[in-house]
């Protein structure tokens, strides 16, 4: 059995907030926030716009792509940390979105590191035939749990989705998915968490960060745990075609790219226009890649991503 990408696609919300538009509303700069992190401009959902919105609509694009209808889909998977509500989940109100009433739906929570998880467990569960054909989302409205008023964070994330149809088949290939590794570590959950939630604190929270801190784990970790998905399907790093990295900041892609002495032209960034997009960023970045031509069928990719948990992950695919 191997999983194998079908079709993928995104959702970006209409309203664009530049930087500019950022240094109305907190002490920053256009200048600040490119110098540092790479990012130029975020798209903000609408009013009475939800994840799953983003989501339905990311899921339809990768049908479309696909070739496939929604009856085709057997299980649904969103990585998101900002449901609709605390429960159902979001999946489930998307796979009513899609008129599917077969099949199972659930949500996926390890915040940005959430797609690559969503890869290992979907993987899974289509190898084990417990499903024939998967819809696996990274679905985000992070702009609702900002502190607006914290330039230190809230300059950083915007809202999107990007999703992917999975399907498990029996013959002979050299696409699909080759390896996943994930990891977590709990002690550093300090760093980068919501300070509310509904058993804590009856409320929605808003998100905290130490950010240089957090920067220095990120680099270290996302470098090793490739290698390790990489020396686990002994294959060599150098031998990887494209590198679709979580966009959390441009300075995070190039420390990862200089310490595996990777050529920058080959890691995917779409940081400058969809800023840090949470579980949705690697997905979008990877459906912008395939679409203008770049990742084409038969190439060797890589996903990372590295987030609150801490967790972090990688997958190889050949597309
Ligand atoms: O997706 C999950 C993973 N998340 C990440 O990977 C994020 C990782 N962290 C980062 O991307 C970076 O650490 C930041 C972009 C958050 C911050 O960059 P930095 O180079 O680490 O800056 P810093 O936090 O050390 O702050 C430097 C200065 C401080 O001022 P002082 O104390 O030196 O006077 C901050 O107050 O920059 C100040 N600052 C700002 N200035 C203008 C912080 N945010 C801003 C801002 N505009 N938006």
């Amino acid at each position: 059995m191997r999983t194998v990408i079908r079709g993928i696609g995104s959702y970006l919300p209409e309203r664009v907030m530049t930087n500019a538009d950022l240094s109305a509303i907190v002490d920053t700069s256009d200048a600040w926030i490119r110098e540092r992190t790479g990012i130029s401009q975020r798209h903000i959902v609408a009013e009475g716009q939800f994840t799953s919105d983003l989501g339905y609509e990311a899921a339809k694009a990768a049908l479309n792509h696909a070739g496939l209808s929604a009856n085709d889909i057997d299980l649904i998977v969103v990585a998101t940390s900002t449901p609709d509500l605390t429960f159902p989940a979001t999946a489930t109100i998307i796979q009513e979105k899609l008129g599917i009433h077969h099949g199972a739906a659930f949500d996926l929570q390890a915040v940005c590191s959430g797609f690559i998880y969503g890869v290992h467990v979907t993987n899974a569960l289509l190898k084990a035939g417990t499903a024939k054909r998967a819809l696996l989302i990274g679905a985000e409205t992070f702009s609702r749990i900002l502190d607006w008023e914290d330039r230190g964070t809230c300059v950083l994330f915007g809202d999107g989705a990007g999703a992917v149809v999975l399907e498990a088949v029996e013959e002979e290939t050299e696409s699909g998915i080759l390896q996943t590794y994930v990891r977590s570590d709990g002690r550093h959950r300090d760093m980068l968490y919501v300070d509310g939630g509904p058993s804590r604190t009856q409320t929605v929270g808003h998100l905290r960060m130490l950010g240089n801190q957090v920067f220095k784990h990120a680099v270290k970790d996302i470098a090793q745990v490739m290698l390790d998905c990489a020396e686990q399907a002994g294959v060599d790093v150098t031998d990887v075609d494209w590198f679709v990295p979580h966009q959390a900041n441009q300075r995070i892609l190039n420390g990862v790219a200089r310490r595996l002495k990777l050529r920058p032209e080959q890691v995917i960034s779409t940081v400058a226009n969809h800023a840090n997009t949470s579980a949705a960023s690697v997905p979008l970045a990877m459906d912008v890649a395939v679409k203008d031509g770049r990742i084409k069928k038969g190439d060797l990719v890589m996903l990372e991503a590295f987030g609150g948990g801490f967790t972090w992950g990688a997958a190889l695919l050949r597309y």
